[in-house]
């Protein structure tokens, strides 16, 4: 089992990572889970050059190509993302655009999310659903979003929000178990 968890709040031990590693302590020892944490690399959105129209690839040379190369790699690819603004982090929507070359490359990973926020959350799972629908992605979970109010530590406001991370962990090996292994 290939994991990559993909870290994107800018506060590497807020209440998204907090809600991420719960979700991907479910997976068995025998998985190999890359953490990528967004947070501490150096990317851009896309940007003007639809160079990857001609070549097949995106040719901005940065640390997206590293996160690249993982994510072509994973089975499994989950995502942990705080709410800002009414949708994901800046950097995960960053990825997000950075991924256009990867038409149909995604195809049959499986994947899943945390979210941490407060209100107005729809359009960040709108987001992340668009992002694994496009990529014609197994969209998995079971849709764990943390209720926090914005300083760290204020998961504990929500006793359901690290249930719901470990619940996500858990369907997304089901649903593994499921693909791979015809296992119900
Ligand atoms: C710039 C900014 C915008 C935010 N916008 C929203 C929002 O629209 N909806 C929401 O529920 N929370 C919003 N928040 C609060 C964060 O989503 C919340 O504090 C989250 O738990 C932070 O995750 P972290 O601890 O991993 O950084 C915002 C926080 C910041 C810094």
């Amino acid at each position: 089992m290939k994991v990559l968890a993909i870290y994107g709040s800018p506060r590497k031990e807020g209440n998204t990572s907090l809600m991420l590693d719960a979700a991907i302590s479910e997976f068995p020892e025998t998985a190999e889970i890359h953490k990528v944490y967004l947070c501490d690399l150096n990317f851009s959105g896309c940007g003007p050059c639809r160079e990857c129209k001609v070549t097949g690839n995106c040719v901005i040379e940065d640390d997206m190509q590293q996160v690249f190369q993982k994510m072509l790699w994973a089975e499994i690819i989950v995502f942990g993302s705080p709410s800002q603004f009414s949708d994901v982090s800046v950097s995960i929507k960053q990825l997000m655009e950075r991924t256009w070359w990867m038409k149909g490359q995604l195809k049959n990973k499986i994947g899943g999310y945390v979210v941490s926020g407060r209100r107005y959350m729809e359009s960040t799972l709108n987001t992340l659903h668009a992002f694994m629908l496009r990529h014609r992605m197994i969209l998995g979970g079971s849709g764990a979003l943390g209720f926090t109010f914005t300083e760290m530590g204020s998961l504990d406001y929500d006793p359901l929000a690290i249930r719901d991370a470990h619940n996500t962990g858990r369907r997304l090996v089901e649903l593994y178990d499921f693909i791979y292994s015809g296992k119900k």
